[in-house]
């Protein structure tokens, strides 16, 4: 998270991973529909509802959090004990790492090939598992490179937890940006708990609207935990959580448009460049290239020095030769950054 909280913000921010923020005040909230009541409310039920409806799952499925950040947290709470062997994909969002580590767990790897895409490979998994293995933990769409897990090979992994009795966790942050509309894993059996927010692809960062889809019972001791943690979310987040669901369609707005507009700009880009390798972007808000230049913290402290522009560095991914950059800003602008990211690897050269 070093970079996205101690770094000064650039006007060119490639780091981003999120939508522009979205602007509640474009809705028509009351300040009455924020009315607290004097009431806590345990588990909100019209919030659990809206997130029932939209995922279409029951609503004893759906457990609240802080963000996807508490949902990953109170969710390996609940599936990893100390000493657990938990399997992680690699690269992956260092966050995820962070909670099984704190929770005591065993890591393992699995790669995921750079030179495929990134994509997941269900043997690589396999060869990767043992039977001691209590929980396997990924991202889809993937952080950094975005590629998209479909069913057949979510499946497989499903499979292949079940075979050992271990669980799937899924943080699927980012899966609304994908091109083509997938549903979450948490439909593919009883072996998976998926992870989301309001946060990444919905502008609604400062919401903290996460939550964790998983069997009843698994979500029953995850609300047990939650108790642990906070208790109740703050109601007045919760309530304008509602307020953006009833209105998605204006939350989503011409995000999706905007997103398939700059990625084709980048794919342009990266192809154009011989300094740079990536399989052409087709989901999500982030890339993750290949920068043939060497370590890109070089390139990162040279952006942020002479153009006002930054990128995360591969190192925070453990892969220093890859840089991940975000689509997730106005076209013009994002012209603008990647104007300067050329002069940059110019620079460099
Ligand atoms: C994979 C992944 N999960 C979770 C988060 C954090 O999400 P939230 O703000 O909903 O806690 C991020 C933010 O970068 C992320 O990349």
């Amino acid at each position: 998270m070093h970079w996205a909280k101690f770094k000064r913000p650039m006007r060119y921010a490639l780091t981003g991973s999120e939508m522009p923020h979205f602007r509640m005040d474009s809705l028509p909230i009351r300040i009455a529909d924020l009315e607290l009541d004097g009431a806590s409310h345990p588990r909100y039920q019209p919030l659990r509802e809206a997130i029932a409806r939209r995922y279409e799952v029951s609503i004893d499925q759906v457990v609240a959090a802080d963000g996807t950040s508490m949902a990953n947290f109170v969710a390996m709470a609940t599936l990893i004990s100390p000493g657990d062997e938990v399997l992680v994909e690699q690269p992956t969002y260092e966050p995820l790492l962070g909670a099984a580590s704190f929770l005591g767990a065993n890591i393992k790897r699995f790669g995921r090939k750079a030179a495929e895409g990134f994509r997941l490979d269900p043997a690589i998994v396999h060869n990767a598992m043992s039977d001691r293995t209590r929980l396997i933990i990924l991202t889809n769409l993937h952080n950094p490179s975005s590629a998209l897990a479909k069913e057949p090979e979510l499946r497989a992994i499903g499979q292949l937890a079940s075979s050992i009795g271990a669980r799937v966790l899924i943080d699927e942050v980012y899966l609304d940006s994908a091109a083509s509309l997938q549903k979450s894993a948490v439909h593919l059996g009883p072996e998976f708990v998926c992870t989301n927010s309001l946060t990444k692809v919905y502008g609604l960062s400062g919401l903290r609207c996460g939550w964790i889809l998983a069997t009843p019972e698994l979500a029953e001791r995850m609300w047990r935990l939650n108790d642990l943690f906070g208790v109740n979310q703050a109601h007045p987040a919760e309530r304008l959580a509602c307020i953006a669901f009833e209105n998605i369609d204006r939350v989503i707005g011409g995000g999706p448009a905007m997103l398939a507009q700059n990625r084709e700009q980048w794919n342009a880009f990266a192809e154009a460049r011989g300094d740079l390798q990536c399989p052409p972007a087709e989901h999500g808000i982030t890339a993750f290239p290949r920068w043939l230049g060497g370590e890109t913290q070089r390139l990162d402290d040279h952006l942020r020095e002479r153009y006002d522009t930054s990128v995360v560095a591969g190192r925070w991914f453990e892969m220093p030769d890859h840089f991940r950059l975000g689509f997730g800003m106005p076209t013009a602008d994002f012209e603008e950054a990647l104007a300067r990211l050329a002069a940059s690897l110019d620079d460099l050269q």
